[in-house]
Parts: structure tokens; sequence; C-alpha cells
């Protein structure tokens, strides 16, 4: 929500202009804030509004904003808007309030160690659901309120010039376009949309009546995929075509149709001394992104049992990347001796190969929800990685958000994307750090060396040892993809430290 910095405040709107910053005393900025938050305590399924009205002075304080409860009291004095403001929420459902002066403020996660639990109260008009909401936990037990998943609703309409195909999806997320792949083939004329949605993917299949030109989507309101086909001719059609098999089915993602949709080689970019940018075009028609953390299988036409998985890079990590949905760049190592990547390198600009549409599990929620993450990398598993990254600092920058990434490799020349990795560095120093580590490295590195292990994890991120950590299991994240006996690994090592299992994401096939 944007906000405008001439907008009067509520007060000044009945002309008594009092509701302003106020100069806080030294120490009390927003950084101080977030290095000082008190730690988080349980929480708790439910507040009376009686119990809520008991903690309602200065030395004692709790508010409730969008349906939960805050322990503000340490929050006060580093309020930007003065005690006096704060305290007209003491002991009382804010949210009116709070709503009025700043909706944009990011409540949820500045007061994330304050939360004291749900305000239980029977309301005539409920406020929409908060994202802390999704896991609170009960009797000390994290509990998960995520609704569940609900299929879309699909309709069509059509003027002169085009056919509409509508997706409303029924569903609390942000709807982002790579959620939405469409395959049409001019061969066939059939034409395949794929909605992912969490878990799940929509899928919509016709042969259409009518010969198109084009095909585009647009995303209104976070709800409707607007599918816009342009006709080659102006007649209207008597419907869009003859369902194809499991026409408006939701399965799990794994369940899909393994669809493989022709692809041409663009562009082939050298990395380091074995590793590629390939970008590959797609046919005129099909508009594919892939969803953060997820990836596609290729293969070449010539040899269909040989099929490999890849992680498309993110463009806003670095420019050589062309993923724009027409276009999909993959980060790829190639093995002399690899059985497929050997005869990748042989592929000719131009050529064709074939790709599938995206596969995997990964749930963007963990990485929104998290306010530390952890990021263990080895060799060419960076590529997941680099959607995380881009979707913390770049789309969704939080001030209270730490994001580590330790990346290891053999030697100095094989560091993919480090200028890349180290802009951002530079570009977030608060919340974003990262550790090379290599294996074998000349005499002049003097970064960490060697390979994963417990004693190396405790040195680098002596704050993931559960001993030392502050976090609850749902602020925090830790990833690993590399090899599967690096990714293997990280994972018994992590478990070693007691973290728990939860928090762990392994990227494996
Ligand atoms: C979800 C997922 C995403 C991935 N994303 C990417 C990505 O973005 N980029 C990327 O480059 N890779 C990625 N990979 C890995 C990729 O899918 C391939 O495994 C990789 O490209 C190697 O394929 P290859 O057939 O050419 O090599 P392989 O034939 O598997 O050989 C690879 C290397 O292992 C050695 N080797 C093979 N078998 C053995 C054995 N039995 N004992 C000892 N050594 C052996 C080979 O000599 C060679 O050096 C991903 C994997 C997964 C599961
Ligand atoms: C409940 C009653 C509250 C009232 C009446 C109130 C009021 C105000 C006012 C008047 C300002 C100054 C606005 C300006 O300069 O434009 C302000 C700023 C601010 N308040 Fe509150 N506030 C309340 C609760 C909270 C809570 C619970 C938080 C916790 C996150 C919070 C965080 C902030 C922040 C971050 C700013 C600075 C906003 C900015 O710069 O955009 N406030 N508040």
């Amino acid at each position: 929500m944007s906000k405008s910095r001439n907008s009067l405040s509520p007060n000044s709107a009945r002309g008594i202009d009092t509701a302003k910053k106020v100069p806080l005393a030294p120490g009390r900025s927003l950084m101080d804030w977030i290095r000082n938050a008190p730690k988080r305590s349980p929480r708790r399924s439910s507040i009376s509004e009686d119990e809520l009205a008991q903690h309602n002075t200065e030395q004692d304080c709790w508010l409730a904003v969008r349906d939960i409860v805050y322990d503000v009291t340490a929050y006060v004095a580093y309020h930007p808007g003065g005690r006096d403001q704060i305290m007209r929420g003491a002991g009382i459902d804010a949210t009116e309030l709070f709503n009025e002066y700043h909706p944009w403020v990011n409540v949820e996660n500045m007061l994330k160690t304050c939360v004291v639990g749900r305000l239980s109260m029977t309301k005539k008009f409920k406020m929409p659901l908060a994202p802390v909401l999704q896991t609170l936990s009960v009797n000390g037990g994290i509990v998960s309120t995520s609704a569940p998943l609900e299929k879309p609703f699909f309709d069509w309409m059509q003027d002169d010039n085009y056919v509409y195909l509508f997706v409303t999806i029924n569903q609390e997320m942000l709807l982002r376009k790579e959620y939405v792949t469409i395959i049409h083939s001019n061969d066939t004329n059939e034409i395949k949309v794929y909605v992912y949605i969490k878990s799940h993917c929509f899928f919509l299949g016709f042969k259409l009546s009518g010969q198109i030109i084009s095909v585009n989507f647009d995303i209104e309101n976070n709800k409707n995929i607007k599918i816009s086909l342009e006709k080659k001719e102006k007649s209207a059609w008597k419907k869009i075509g003859a369902a194809l098999s499991d026409n408006k089915s939701f399965t799990k993602v794994q369940a899909l149709p393994k669809l493989k949709f022709p692809t041409y080689l663009e562009e082939k970019t050298q990395l380091t001394h074995d590793s590629f940018l390939f970008t590959f075009r797609h046919a005129k028609n099909a508009i594919l992104r892939v969803p953060i953390g997820r990836h596609v299988h290729i293969l070449l036409p010539n040899n269909q049992s040989l099929i490999r998985p890849y992680t498309p890079v993110p463009k806003a990590v670095t420019s050589r990347s062309k993923n724009d949905g027409t276009q999909t760049t993959l980060l790829i190592k190639v093995y002399q001796d690899g059985m497929f990547t050997s005869k990748l390198s042989e592929v000719k600009i131009g050529d064709k190969i074939l790709m599938s549409i995206p596969e995997g599990a990964f749930d963007l929620q963990k990485v929104q929800d998290a306010v530390s993450i952890t990021l263990f990398a080895a060799g060419t598993g960076i590529t997941p990685m680099l959607g995380i990254i881009q979707h913390c600092l770049i789309e969704q920058f939080l001030e209270i958000r730490k994001l580590r990434l330790i990346f290891f490799n053999k030697t100095e020349n094989d560091m993919m994307l480090k200028e890349d990795l180290e802009k951002l560095a530079v570009k977030f120093p608060n919340n974003f750090k990262i550790t090379h580590v290599l294996s074998a490295s000349s005499s002049s590195w003097n970064g960490k060396t060697g390979r994963i292990s417990e004693n190396l994890v405790r040195e680098i991120v002596p704050q993931i040892v559960v001993e030392n950590d502050d976090l609850a299991d749902d602020e925090k994240l830790l990833c690993a993809c590399g090899p599967k006996p690096f990714t293997d690994l990280t994972v018994q090592i992590l478990k070693r430290l007691n973290v728990s299992e939860s928090c762990i994401y392994p990227f494996s096939g």
C-alpha cells in the first residue's frame, strides 16, 4: 500500500495537527528496536478482551491489531509517533486506530517477538487473517491454521477479436505471474493452462474451436487471471473447443501429466570454466515462468530417456538471465563425462530441446514467514537459492530479515555469479551476508576453506545452534542444495545442532 506523505493525519482532518512523528531519544531508532526487541515468549491461542484490558499502563501495555494481541511495553519508547499516541491503544483492540494512521506499517513483522496470542472476540465482521495467524501455537505447539486449498472457478467470454478465459482464485495468497504457465501448440491447436496454487495446480485444456494469433494474460485484483486469446478470424465461437482429458482438474503438482514442449537454444553465456547460462526461447504462444524454488526438466529430442532437472536463474539477480515468460535461462554445469550435460553442450544455437512445465513443491510461504534464512549451497546448488535471495532482498525487503548464504565451491574459478551476489551483499549490508568456502583453494585465498562439517557450521553461523538462538521455529528457514551427499550431510549436521526438522528444507530431486 502506498503512503502519501502529504495526506492529512486524522487529527489534522479535525483541525488539530498533533499526530506527527516525534523526535525519539537516542538509541530508539528502528535498527535499535530490531537489535533490542525482547525475546519471544510462548504464544497463546486465545486472549479475552477482559484480560487485554488489564494491561493498559506504560509499564505493562498490551494492544491488539488485526486480531493479534501484542505486548508493546518494550516498544512504546521506540514508537515513532510517540508514547501518547500508542498509549491510546493500550488495553484495547487498536486496529482501527492503527489503520487510521499507518495501515502500511508491517506490524506483524516489527512486533513478531511481542505476540502474546490471538484475541478471542466474537466480531460481526472479521478482519482478514494476518500472516502471523497462520502459525500461532496452541499449548506451546505450533499448529497450522492455513485454510484448505480451494479449487479456482473458471468462466469464459468473447468479443469480436478475443476469447477470454477467466480463472478466479479462491485462496488467500499473493498471485504471482510465475504461477501461470500457458502452452498453445500451433500444430494441434490445443491450449493448456496451468495455474499453480501452493502444492496444487489447476489445469485447463481445450482443443480450440478456432485459430488464434496470440496468447497473453493479466492478473487483476490479485484474484482473476484473464487469459486473452486473439482470434485469427472475427467470427463468434460457439464454444471454446473440445475439453481435453483432465480439463478443470485440481491436483497435486507431482500428479500433473508430464507435458514436454519444444523450446530453442537462443544464447549460451560462459560463467566459469565449466558452467554456462543456457537461454531457451519458447515457441510463440508458450508462456512459462517458474515459481521460486521450483524447477523444470529438460531433455534432448533424440534421447528422451535422459532427462534432468534445472532451476531457472532470476533476472533480478543477474542481468545476464533472460527469464521473462517467453525465454528461460538455466545455469548449468557441464561435466565432460556427464551423461546429459556432455550432450547438452553440443546443442547449437537455434536447436530444439524439450522442456517440462514447472515442477517441485517448494512453498514460498516458508520464505515469507521467516525472519532468519540460512542458505547452504554447493556448486550449482546455488540456483534455487537465487530465487529466495531475489524474493527477500529485491522484491520484499524487510529491514528485520537476515539472510545468510554459505556458498561451497572447489576453487576460486568455480564460484558462479560471485560479482552479482557481492553486489547484493553491498547493497543490503545489514540483511545479506555471504561466506564463501573453498575445498581446494589456491594459496592466495584468505577466506574459509574445507568442506561442510559441524565445526564449520558452528564457526560461520553460531546463532544456528539452537541453544544460541532466540527465534521460534516458524521464524527460521534453513535450505540446503548441492550434490546429494552434500545436501544429506547438511541436514544431518543441522539436526545434530538441534535445529527442528520443520525449519530445514533440502532441495532434492
Ligand atoms: C531439483 C534439482 C535442480 C537442479 N538444478 C540444477 C541447476 O540449476 N544447474 C545444474 O547444473 N544442475 C542442477 N541439478 C543437477 C542436474 O539435474 C544434473 O544432475 C547435472 O546436470 C548432472 O547431469 P549429468 O547427467 O550431465 O551428469 P552425471 O552423469 O550425473 O555426472 C555428474 C558427475 O558425477 C560423476 N558421477 C556420476 N555417477 C557417479 C558415480 N556413480 N560415482 C561417482 N561419480 C559419479 C560424473 O563423473 C560427473 O562428474 C539439479 C538437480 C535437481 C535434483
Ligand atoms: C494503537 C495506536 C497507535 C497510534 C494512535 C499510532 C499513531 C502514530 C502516529 C500519529 C504516527 C506518526 C505519523 C506520521 O508521522 O505520519 C505513527 C508513526 C508510526 N507508528 Fe504508530 N500508532 C499506533 C500504534 C503503532 C504500533 C502498534 C506500531 C507497531 C509497529 C506502530 C508503528 C509506527 C511506525 C513504524 C511509525 C512510523 C511510520 C512511518 O514513518 O511511515 N504504531 N504512529
